[in-house]
């Protein structure tokens, strides 16, 4: 120990400095012997465990720790002990009137100069109020991303709700228009009148049929959203992959749209090829609906990899994503289109994340917007998905 050269001392002053210091530093101090009983502890470490000193000492000192870290104590104590650890523990103690305090230990081997047995010496700091911040800070953010999540949950259903409602409206007023065509050819007096009064039934019937449809493709789209997890994945060529959503995307990409493609994967990717293939039919269509009209729209579709995975980019030369959407086009339902449903990038951004990888975009009035789907080569299920 240093002292101050102005603070000369006699040696038995200076022991009861010492002594007085050891039992008043706020840290628990302890010496243990090799066979973990305990030798010595200051008054912290007596008020950290919560015991009667004189009951303490000559006892092992695993007795006063939490039965569900003895071993981690013992291994740690052994580990010291065949220096092949250093360092830390995090050791909870069980006081006598049953609370526990959480501390922090940290000991070393001793060899008295003066010979004698070896023993251990550490710092028993006592964490209970930081880990009770923690466990507080984590309360509140399970407590922040539950009500999230909640709030998130009620948007889409408040938007499901008015999404089904729409159809649903124009069905019923159809189904209404058939009912009544069909009570007015029952009471037709001739044959003729009853066809008149039938006219109404083939267009209303298409019409129904349309709200049905539309019904079926928002459920669909919403079971991907939130379903659990990707389906099967297999080692997919993801160039042929993307030759063949080219194929069937063809009819709807008009025939003023040039579409140049660039496939440069090498390797497979392990993907669930249904999925992938239909995020890329949907980045294919949203790209094609804001081409078509323009005498030279182009698309571009671009496969290739590195060391870290795969990448798929979607690029059309439209007319850019306005700064007020780009927030709001992963949201579900939020279109800029009659018939669309709004679900396209939610559904693709659900698959994608299934599949570990990120689904993100560029955009500039001038130039356009590339859509670009990153799937990493070591794909480890997510937590939410699982
Ligand atoms: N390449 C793009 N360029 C400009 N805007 C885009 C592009 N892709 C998407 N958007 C915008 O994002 C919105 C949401 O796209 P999303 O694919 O989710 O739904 P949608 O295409 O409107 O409907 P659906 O996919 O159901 O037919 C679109 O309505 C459009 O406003
Ligand atoms: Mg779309």
């Amino acid at each position: 120990m240093l002292t101050s050269a102005s603070e000369a001392v006699r040696p038995e002053e200076r022991l009861r400095s010492l002594d007085a210091i050891f039992e008043a530093v706020p840290i628990g101090i302890v010496r243990v012997a090799l066979d973990g009983r305990l030798i010595e502890a200051n008054g912290e470490f007596v008020r950290i465990v919560g015991r009667d000193a004189r009951v303490l000492m000559g006892h092992p000192w695993s007795e006063v720790v939490h039965p569900d870290d003895v071993q981690r104590c013992k291994d740690h104590v052994a580990g010291i002990a065949t220096a092949s650890s250093e360092g830390s523990v995090e050791l909870r103690f069980q006081r006598a009137d049953g609370t526990t305090c959480h501390t922090e230990c940290r000991l070393a081997i001793v060899n008295p100069p003066s010979g004698g047995a070896a023993s251990f010496v550490g710092y028993v700091l006592d964490v209970t109020s930081r880990q009770r911040a923690e466990l507080a800070r984590e309360e509140a953010h399970r407590v922040a991303a539950t009500s999230e999540r909640l709030a998130s949950l009620g948007t889409l259903v408040a938007g499901v709700a008015h999404e089904i409602n729409n159809p649903l409206m124009y069905i019923r007023g159809n189904v209404d228009i058939i009912r009544y065509a069909a009570e007015d050819a029952l009471a037709a007096p001739d044959v003729d009148s009853a066809r008149t009064a039938l006219a109404p039934i083939e267009r209303s019937t298409a019409t129904a049929i349309e709200g049905l449809s539309r019904i079926s493709t928002i459920t669909k789209g919403l079971h991907q959203v939130v379903r659990q997890s990707a389906g099967e994945r297999r080692d997919t060529d993801l160039n042929a992959l993307v030759e063949a959503m080219l194929l069937v995307a063809r009819p709807k990409l008009g025939n003023d749209t040039e579409v140049r493609a660039s496939l440069q994967a090498t390797t497979t990717a392990s993907i669930e090829p249904n999925e992938i293939g239909q995020v890329i039919l949907n980045l294919l269509f949203n790209a094609a609906d804001v081409v078509r009209g323009a005498s030279e729209g182009t698309i571009t579709i671009r496969v290739s990899e590195d060391d870290d995975g795969h990448t798929i980019d979607v690029i059309d030369d439209g007319p850019g994503i306005p700064e007020a959407d780009q927030t709001r086009i992963f949201t579900p339902f939020f279109t800029t289109k009659h018939t669309g449903t709004g679900l396209g990038l939610t559904v693709s951004h659900a698959i994608v994340r299934a599949h570990n990888g990120q689904l993100t975009f560029d955009t500039n009035p001038r130039t356009g917007t590339r859509f670009r789907v990153r799937i990493p080569r070591d794909i480890t299920i997510p937590e939410e998905s699982r």
